[in-house]
Order: C-alpha cells, then structure tokens, then sequence
C-alpha cells in the first residue's frame, strides 16, 4: 500500500463548538451555562470578553455551511448548547432551540456535509451548575436523559455521536485548576468531576444504543504523549505519572473498564482519603462498546522529575521553546504518530479519528485583504505527514478534524487566539478563509500534501 496518499474514504472536516462560536445567549429560550456567568466574573476571560456575540453562527449558520461546503469539508464536528435544547437541565426540549439545530443538521446534509455531534462541549446549563455541576452524582442521569431526547430529535439525520469533548479539561480546568468554569481550585473536587463525566460517558452510550441500531457513538480524549527528559529515574517516575493522570485516567476505564493501578494511591493522597465516589459497578459502566475513539491532538509532554541545584521542582511538562504556536504549544508532529501507534496497540479502538487538531497563530488580512498564514499551513503539512506515517504502520485512522472552521471565543483566552483557518473580523462578522483554507481545500480534493 501506498500511504503517499490518504484513502480515498479518510474523513477530512473541521470542528468548533457551541459555545465558542454561535453567540445568541438570551434568545429563543436559552437558559444560561456555566460559562455565560464564568465570563461575568472579573479576571476569568483575559481580554474580558464573552460569547454573547462570538461569530453568529446562530445568525449566519447558512452562509457558514456554505463557505464549509466551498472548502470542500466532508464533515463538520459541532456540539449541541444543552441550556439552548433543555433549558431546566432536565424535562422539556425547548422547541425554537433543537430547531436550530434540525435546521443546521438539514443544510449539512444539504451541502453534502457529515454532521458529528458533540453532545457536552462544556456549556453546562448553569441550574445544574448550582446543584454542584460535575460534582453531583445525579447529573449523569440528567446527561443520560439529555443524550436521549437528542438522540430521539436528531437520531434519524445525525449518524456520528460523541459524548463528550476532553473530560481532563472538564474535570481538571474546571475544578482543579480553575481556568475554566466552574472556576473551583480543588484537587478531590477534580477527581470527582473526572469520575462523574466518565460514568455520564457510560450511561449516554447505552442511552444512545437503546435508542437506535444505526448510529456510530464514541468519546473525544485530548491525549498528550509524555517523554522523559532523560533515563533518570526522578524524570520516568514524572512520565508516569503525567501519562497516568493526563491520558491513562481517561483511556483505561472507557477501554478495560480499570482504573491506572500505579496511580490510585496518589490520587488518593491527593483526595485526602479513600476514593468513596466511585461506587461498585461505575467502572464497568463506563467500559462501553464504542464504536470509534476521537482524540484531539496539539503537543507533547516532556517531562523532567529532578530538583534543581537549588531545590526547585522544575514544571513537570517542559516545552522546547524552538517552535510555537501563540498558545506557546510546542510544534511537534512526532508526537502525533506515536499516540496513535501506542493507542492502536495498547487500546484497539474499533476506528480512530483525529476529532481536533490545529494551531493559534495571528496572521491578519494584508492590505489586499489577504491571509497569508505560512505558518498554518506548515503546521497541517506537518501533522497531515504524521497521519501518513501512521497509516503506514498500520493505524487504523480514519478521518481527521482540523481545529477550527472559524477564529472563535478561545475560552480563558477570549478572542486573543485565533485558530481558525477562516478570519473572522468580530466587529462586521464577515469570514475570510486563510491561505491555510485554501491549501485544505486542495489536500481534501487530492489526497496528497500539496
Ligand atoms: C481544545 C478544546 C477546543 C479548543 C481547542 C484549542 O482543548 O476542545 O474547544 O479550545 O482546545
């Protein structure tokens, strides 16, 4: 075989999410989510901006399937705003928002477009934030009988589902770290966030099995490959334990049903006692069929465990500070290939796809309007490269995800960063694709880098 190409039937899309891009808070019934009241809080969002206006997709959801359509995107990965849909959190779907999304699921099939459903992008509906959020046990009911009534209005035109997007920044951003709604700073609030989110996980799978026979369901994982900075032992013990909390925490339990053994008595450390909310059965529960992996994908881990002369613990992820992106995310292709080959072979995934992938940098239009975003460009090549060697050994990868359709609301970040492949000019909405488009559009048309 030769893998100079992708296969003919290799899924190229983009992906956003609700949130982050559709604006559109206050109307049609919408209820609030966590965020709408995390961006009210003083100092959470770095240029004090909101979504309230982001791109309106709501507005301009139209136009945006079809500049989609003219980039010649096969699928396009969204999530649903659960307070648009279920404004209480729980009971009656709000009529004018699932037609929202009936109507944007209609012009994708329209133009040809594969919807992917994200069910949970984060906009968690703010009346279940106030009764604890992921803390709660009880939300994973209230996430399983969400599932269902989506699945129930969208089932028969939406194939692809995914549950839900990146449980370590659900759980670790916003309740360990604080970075993200809810904003809480708390390592055992963390844990059990994590815990909740997976076991939602499980019963929305079983949710949507029940449902329906045809329909392809799955979860998204944002894994980071870790290396060692040296053969060290302080420095592999630090790799340990970064795989163990970043990606062995989420992978384990969705695909053997088990928590990472090496890692249980420090999370119990950390959680000042034993692990009394994970009950007996959730482990299993979220051990579920699925039929594809979704991993989003932006740098490795380097990792360094040793004291310094003088003492200090150095930050246990080091960056090589040759090629960034503005996230000060290293650029490294490399590390692409080796997840997909150590997922492949420790996990067999029934498929995998690359459900986020992508770079913030800030190329602006020129004085002739135009966006020469080298930079971009160079970054997809190189990933695209990695796919192509991981084909070659024998993933089985099946489409990927560029991240993101359109420049939009980088949570924490505001509208600072911009990882669109299209400009979007906030103050007139209008989109401009970036040279970056251009050449996807050309890699989705001829199936070799350009
Ligand atoms: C991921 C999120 C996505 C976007 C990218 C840059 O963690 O899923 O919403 O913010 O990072």
């Amino acid at each position: 075989m030769n893998w100079k190409a992708f296969p003919q039937d290799f899924l190229f899309g983009a992906a956003t999410s609700s949130f982050q891009i559709e604006g559109a808070t206050d109307v049609d019934g919408r209820s609030a989510s966590i965020w709408d009241q995390f961006c009210l809080e003083e100092g959470r969002i770095a240029d004090g901006s909101d979504g309230r206006r982001a791109c309106e997709h709501y507005l301009r959801y139209r136009d945006d399937v079809a500049l989609m359509k003219r980039l010649n995107l096969q699928a396009y990965r969204f999530s649903l705003a659960w307070p648009r849909v279920m404004p209480r959190g729980t009971g009656p779907i709000n009529e004018k928002g699932i037609t929202f999304y009936e109507r944007l699921v209609d012009e994708l099939l329209g133009a040809g477009i594969e919807p992917w459903v994200t069910l949970y992008h984060w906009d968690l509906p703010a009346v279940l934030g106030e009764r604890g959020g992921w803390l709660n046990r009880d939300i994973t009911q209230h996430f399983a009988e969400y599932t269902e009534k989506m699945v129930a209005r969208l089932g028969d035109r939406v194939k692809h589902w995914i549950t839900h997007n990146e449980p370590w920044c659900i759980a670790t951003l916003g309740y360990r770290k604080g970075e993200h709604a809810p904003g809480l700073k708390d390592p055992r609030s963390g844990w059990i966030a994590a815990h909740h989110v997976l076991l939602s996980h499980g019963l929305a799978m079983q949710a949507i099995r029940s449902a329906r026979s045809d329909l392809q369901a799955g979860i998204v994982l944002n894994l980071t490959p870790g290396y060692a900075a040296s053969d060290s032992l302080p420095d592999q013990e630090a790799l340990r334990r970064f795989d163990g909390g970043f990606n062995r925490w989420y992978l384990d339990p969705v695909f053997k049903g088990s928590l990472p053994s090496d890692m249980i008595a420090e999370v119990e450390e950390e959680c000042g006692g034993a692990l009394d909310f994970v009950h007996s059965g959730d482990l299993s529960l979220m051990r579920q069929d699925m039929d594809f992996l979704g991993i989003n994908y932006y740098s490795r881990g380097i990792l360094r465990g040793a004291e310094d002369a003088a003492g200090q613990k150095p930050p246990q992820v080091i960056l090589d500070p040759v090629d960034l992106t503005d996230m000060g995310w290293e650029v490294a292709p490399q590390g692409l290939t080796d997840l997909l080959l150590l997922v492949q072979n420790e996990y067999q995934p029934k498929a995998l796809y690359i459900t986020e992938n992508g770079a913030a940098y800030d190329e602006a239009p020129d004085a002739s309007g135009r966006i020469r975003d080298d930079r971009r460009i160079r970054y997809l090549k190189k990933h695209a490269a990695a796919m192509l060697e991981a084909l070659e050994q024998g993933v089985n990868l099946k489409g990927y995800f560029q991240w993101s359709l359109l420049d939009n609301f980088e949570w924490a970040y505001g509208y600072q960063k911009r990882f669109g492949m299209v400009w979007v000019d906030y103050e007139t909405q209008e989109r401009t694709p970036k040279d970056s488009a251009y050449w996807y559009r050309d890699l989705i048309q001829q199936r070799i880098i350009p």
